[in-house]
């Protein structure tokens, strides 16, 4: 493990004992239990605002599902400032964007990780049109046959006040996961962006409350 990710903040792999790696192993158990189902395969992370730790929940939660022994693919679907080619130090001349775009293959853009188990799509280079690429229908079907080759389909998006794509997102998932900074944002921020989910017929299934100190 690089000092790199360690400031990354991928804790539940440098820290697997830490009481904030047992709140996502946690997240992940109450994920589980609303997927009794079996229909909950691909969860969203989102919040309000930018900066209240989408990237790294999205990321821990997908090294704690890893940790479970499912096969796990995480999606990087902040195209305008994506972040899972940082925390897992992947190339990003692929991703998402040029899958998209119909200028790679879905093989040509599945990275291993270091972690056993986790796969990933980063975001691939910055497109002029983010919006209209997620709302695809080469999106829907991009996430349909995930959900035929992994066990569980983790997206990392933008926040929700700033520009539509999380809803865009959001509408194409099973479940969406609600991330919080605790202090940051005022309560009316966070309840907007739950009311603009539900709206959207998101399911929310979790909200995470982050940078709780003490
Ligand atoms: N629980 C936490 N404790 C401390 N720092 C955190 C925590 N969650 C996120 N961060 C840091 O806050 C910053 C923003 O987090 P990030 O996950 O990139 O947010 P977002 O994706 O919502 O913009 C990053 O520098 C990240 O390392
Ligand atoms: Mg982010």
């Amino acid at each position: 493990m690089s000092r790199l990710t360690r400031k990354r903040g991928l804790i539940t792999e440098t820290s697997p004992k830490s009481t904030i790696s047992e709140a996502y192993r946690r997240l992940r158990t109450n994920m589980a239990f609303s997927n009794r189902d079996g229909a909950l395969k691909t969860i969203a992370v989102t919040s309000a605002t930018p900066g209240e730790g989408k990237s790294t929940t999205s990321a821990n939660i997908a090294v704690a599902y890893a940790q479970a022994n499912k096969n796990v693919l995480l999606i990087d679907a902040n195209l305008r400032k994506p972040s899972q080619h940082h925390i897992f130090e992947l190339s990003n001349h692929y991703g998402l964007s040029t899958l998209l775009t119909e200028r790679s293959e879905p093989d040509e853009v599945i990275q291993k990780t270091i972690i056993d188990n986790l796969q990933i799509i980063s975001a691939g280079p910055i497109p002029s049109n983010p919006s209209e690429l997620l709302d695809s229908l080469s999106m829907t079907d991009l996430l349909e046959a995930a959900k035929e080759r992994f066990d569980i389909i983790i997206i990392d998006t933008p926040a929700i006040m700033t520009v539509t794509d999380a809803l865009v997102v959001a509408g194409k998932c099973d479940g969406v996961v609600l991330v919080i900074r605790a202090g940051k944002v005022k309560n009316d921020m966070a309840v907007k962006a739950k009311a603009s989910l539900e709206y959207g017929k998101a399911t929310i299934i979790g909200a995470v409350l982050n940078h709780v100190s003490g």
